[in-house]
């Protein structure tokens, strides 16, 4: 049966990693949409949608949490008083990749109401070498020459593949564009979420015995204070004179839903696979998208440094695992 587990769990690991792509590709072109097609007085607080989120997923990881537990209440009750209620220590530990996060989820809205979607996905893709530096630092990995050729190829390989996208999508007269602002706040993310993803996964993988919900939910409990705070310091004048749900329709609500369960997917990628493998996952999937969309839509059109970054990408995936880990 050994044959039988290890496709389960290879379709598992896919079955997580591509769905946490489509939502993270839905929830960037949702943002993008909604703050560029709604006038500056008529938009959505961003930050009470991060804020909303942040509750969703602590919501998402107290299921999760009874459903572990085959909802026995008094099983649930025993590990909360143990594992959350008992380690304040763990508890004030997550809340620093939490207010890492929260300030990237802020800053993500920045980014994007200010750059083009196709522009914001080539410089994310920075991601990708500050995630392995930070892995450097942090788990002690070791990478050699080969892999970290490898790294800088990836990201060479997919800002190639966007840039065909970013040159399509580009809208030049947008003066209420702050594009300076946009590139700041784009290449902030990229520290903060090199930075917090790698903590998170040494909290998961040498951070002892925690339960991997219970982990989600200090971090989560952190992240709803972290998050109102962001609401109050960025958006507390304009949210108590027109309201925390100003501007809300269907598509605000979407794309709470599509923030928080992402953040649920990323957080199975690191506990399945590792931060590294995320990217390489969401390279290899931007590609698929581009794929995708040129079959769908019919304004698409896939020209000359698609192909070469798709090669590039492929070429690096290879040399990435041309070698033992
Ligand atoms: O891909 P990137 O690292 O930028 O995205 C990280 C996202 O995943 C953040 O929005 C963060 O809030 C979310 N996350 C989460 N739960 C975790 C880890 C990350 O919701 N355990």
């Amino acid at each position: 049966e050994t044959k039988h587990d290890s496709k389960r769990d290879f379709l598992f690991k896919a079955y997580v990693i591509v769905s946490m792509t489509f939502m993270w590709t839905a929830y960037t072109l949702m943002v993008s949409y909604t703050r560029n097609s709604t006038p500056a007085d008529k938009v959505y607080n961003s930050s009470s949608v991060v804020l909303l989120a942040e509750f969703t997923k602590w919501l998402i990881a107290i299921c999760c949490l009874l459903r572990s537990c085959q909802y026995d209440m008094a099983s649930v009750r025993r590990l909360l008083d143990v594992e959350f209620f008992g380690r304040p220590m763990e508890l004030l530990k997550m809340s620093v990749p939490s207010i890492a996060y929260a300030v990237q989820n802020n800053l993500d809205f920045v980014a994007l109401s200010n750059l083009d979607a196709g522009v914001y996905q080539v410089t994310t893709q920075l991601k990708v070498v500050t995630t392995a530096v930070f892995m450097v630092i942090m788990l002690r990995r070791r990478y050699s020459a080969r892999r970290w050729f490898a790294i800088t190829l990836l990201f060479a390989g997919v800002a190639a593949v966007q840039m065909d996208a970013a040159a399509e999508n580009s809208t030049s007269n947008d003066s209420d564009k702050n594009y300076t602002l946009g590139l700041i706040a784009v290449l902030s993310t990229c520290f903060t979420a090199g930075f917090a993803g790698v903590y998170f996964e040494k909290m998961l993988k040498d951070g002892g015995s925690t339960p991997f919900w219970i982990r989600n939910l200090q971090m989560y409990t952190c992240g709803i204070i972290s998050a109102s705070l962001a609401c109050v310091v960025k958006d507390g004048a304009n949210i108590s004179r027109v309201g925390f749900f100003y501007g809300y329709d269907s598509k605000v609500y979407c794309i709470v839903g599509l923030l928080g369960m992402g953040g649920i997917y990323i957080s199975l990628v690191m506990k399945h696979l590792d931060n590294l493998h995320k990217s390489f996952a969401s390279a290899f999937s931007i590609i698929l998208v581009v794929i995708m969309s040129y079959w769908m839509f019919a304004n698409v059109h896939i020209g000359g440094f698609f192909l070469l970054g798709s090669a590039v990408v492929c070429f690096a995936v290879l040399l990435y695992n041309s070698v033992p880990e």
